[in-house]
């Protein structure tokens, strides 16, 4: 069978990690979750002074780009690849509301952006690639062969936000994901450089209403019948 690149953008919590696994794993494909790149490096510019709520001295974290390395292992017992951050496994860390808080503004550093997207276009090696972010389609990979565009209500990406932080112990409010959620969006979309869009050969996809499962499958059959 013919081995595509396939990549997942959209606005943020819409779920595009959970199902670029799932059709990773179908495949037996290889799955890169490109927002913990962005993460990682945003942890470390916390780790390291650069960032706050109050500040952020993007230059220092250019400066410090260097000792910054990403790598991916793939965790048999969970079925997908963890992300390491200078060999340390912060896969969970990562996930925190205060990570999510800074990362729009570490992600809109044209450094970064460079370095990562490198990273990104290295990691499709002989093809056979789910990836899945905001400039997939657009920027790292436009000679995809399908391409797909995320998109659902604020309110519901909050929920579901809410909900997973809540199931992993995090004390947070409803209100403040969602001011998260919008606020992300916000930045993502107005960037100067790789703003979030839609490419202009994607499949739209509203999951507002739709079950995970109706998901999948609409997608899979979209997927299957371009290999
Ligand atoms: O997919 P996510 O919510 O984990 O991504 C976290 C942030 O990283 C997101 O708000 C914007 C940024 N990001 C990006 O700028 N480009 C990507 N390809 C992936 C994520």
């Amino acid at each position: 069978m013919k081995k595509i690149t396939i990549t997942i953008d959209g606005l943020s919590s819409t779920g595009k990690s959970t199902l670029a696994k799932e059709l990773a794993s179908k495949l037996q494909y290889v799955y890169v979750d490109t927002g913990a790149m962005y993460r990682a490096v945003t942890l470390f510019a916390m780790q390291n002074n650069c960032i706050d709520s109050e500040k952020f001295n993007s230059k220092l974290l250019v400066k410090n780009l260097p000792k910054i390395h990403i790598h991916f292992e793939f965790n048999e017992r969970l079925g997908y690849a963890e992300i390491f951050l200078n060999n340390k496994n912060v896969e969970r860390v990562i996930r925190s509301l205060d990570v999510s808080q800074l990362v729009s503004q570490v992600s809109a550093v044209e450094e970064v952006r460079t370095k990562l997207v490198q990273q990104q276009r290295e990691m499709r090696k002989d093809n056979g690639i789910v990836m899945d972010g905001r400039d997939i389609g657009t920027v790292v990979f436009p000679d995809a062969e399908i391409k797909f565009f995320m998109t659902a209500s604020a309110d519901k990406r909050a929920t579901r936000r809410y909900k997973e932080l809540l199931d992993r112990g995090e004390n947070v409010t409803y209100e403040r994901v969602l001011k998260n959620v919008e606020s992300r969006d916000y930045i993502d979309s107005t960037r100067e450089i790789s703003p979030l869009k839609k490419a202009k050969n994607s499949i739209v996809i509203d999951n507002s209403d739709m079950g995970l499962k109706e998901q999948f499958e609409r997608i899979y059959s979209l997927v299957s019948s371009r290999i």
